[in-house]
C-alpha cells in the first residue's frame, strides 16, 4: 500500500506567463497533518490549486492515493475523495446551514450516505446541528467556517485541504477551528493545512513545509520547525 497520500512532485504554475510556483514538492502520508506555511505571496494558496486542478501545473506532477491527478478537472478530483476549503469561508448566504451542507454532498449520490455524513459534520459541529435552519449568511465568521468546513466533509473525503482555516476569526473562534482541525486528524483524515499563524499551525502539525516564493525552502517535523532560528526569524517574528 502506498502510504503516501498526496505527493506534489516539482510543480510549475502561474496565472500568466509567469511562474508563480516555480518547483514545489510536497508529500503529505496517511493521517497526517501537514502545515504550508511562508511569507504573503510565497504561492500557498497557488499549490493547493494546482493540487485542487483550479490552475493547471505548467510542468511537474500531482498524485492522490497513487493515481496521477495532474490537469484532472477540480470535480474529477473531489469525486476521487479529495475535498477543497478554499480560503475565506464562502458559504451560500441566503441558504440555511443544512441546504449548505446537502450542497456538500454532491458527488453522494444514495440518500442514505448523505444522512449518514449530515450527522458525522452535525456530532462534530453541535454548533450547526443547533443552527441547521439558520441561514448561513446570518452566522458569525466562526460558525461560516465550520460550515464551510462541514461542507467540505459532506463528500466524505480521505484528504482534505484547507487555505487560512483561522484568517480573520475573533480568537475563541481560532482556538475552536484549531481544536477542530486536530480532531479530523484523530479521526484518521489527511490534512493539508495553509495557515498564517504559522506557530499556532506547527504546533499541531506532523511535519511543514516553508515555502518562498514559490520555492521550497525548510521542511521537517512540526515541532523542528518551530524551533529553528531561521523560521523563526523569517516567519515567526524572531
Ligand atoms: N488569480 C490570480 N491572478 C494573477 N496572479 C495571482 C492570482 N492569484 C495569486 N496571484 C499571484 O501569485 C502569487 C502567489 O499568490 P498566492 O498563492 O495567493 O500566495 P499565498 O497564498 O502564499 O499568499 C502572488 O504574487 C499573487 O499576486
Ligand atoms: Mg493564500
Amino acid at each position: 500500500m502506498n502510504d503516501v497520500v498526496l505527493r506534489v512532485c516539482d510543480v510549475r504554475a502561474g496565472y500568466t506567463e509567469l511562474d508563480v510556483l516555480r518547483g514545489v514538492s510536497i508529500e503529505v502520508r496517511r493521517g497526517e497533518l501537514v502545515s504550508l506555511i511562508g511569507p504573503n505571496g510565497a504561492g500557498k494558496s497557488t499549490v493547493l490549486k494546482a493540487v485542487m486542478g483550479l490552475l493547471r501545473p505548467r510542468a511537474g506532477r500531482v498524485e492522490f492515493d497513487g493515481t496521477d491527478i495532474t490537469g484532472w478537472r477540480a470535480d474529477r478530483v473531489v469525486r476521487r475523495g479529495l475535498a477543497y476549503v478554499p480560503q475565506g469561508r464562502i458559504v451560500f448566504p441566503q441558504m440555511s446551514v443544512q441546504e449548505n451542507l446537502e450542497m456538500g454532498a454532491f458527488t453522494v449520490d444514495a440518500p442514505a450516505r448523505v444522512r449518514v455524513a449530515l450527522e458525522r459534520v452535525y456530532a462534530l459541529f453541535p454548533r450547526l446541528a443547533d443552527r441547521r435552519r439558520q441561514l448561513a449568511g446570518t452566522m458569525s465568521g466562526g460558525e461560516q467556517q465550520m460550515l464551510a468546513i462541514g461542507r467540505a466533509l459532506m463528500i466524505e473525503p480521505r484528504a482534505i485541504l484547507l487555505d487560512e482555516p483561522s484568517l480573520g476569526l475573533a480568537p475563541l473562534f481560532q482556538d475552536l477551528i484549531f481544536e477542530k482541525i486536530a480532531e479530523l486528524r484523530t479521526l484518521g483524515l489527511t490534512l493539508l493545512m495553509v495557515e498564517q499563524n504559522a506557530a499556532r499551525a506547527l504546533e499541531l502539525s506532523d511535519r511543514g513545509y516553508v515555502l518562498e516564493l514559490g520555492r521550497n525552502r525548510y521542511e521537517g517535523p512540526g515541532a523542528a520547525l518551530l524551533g529553528d532560528p531561521r523560521v523563526r526569524a523569517l516567519y515567526l517574528g524572531g
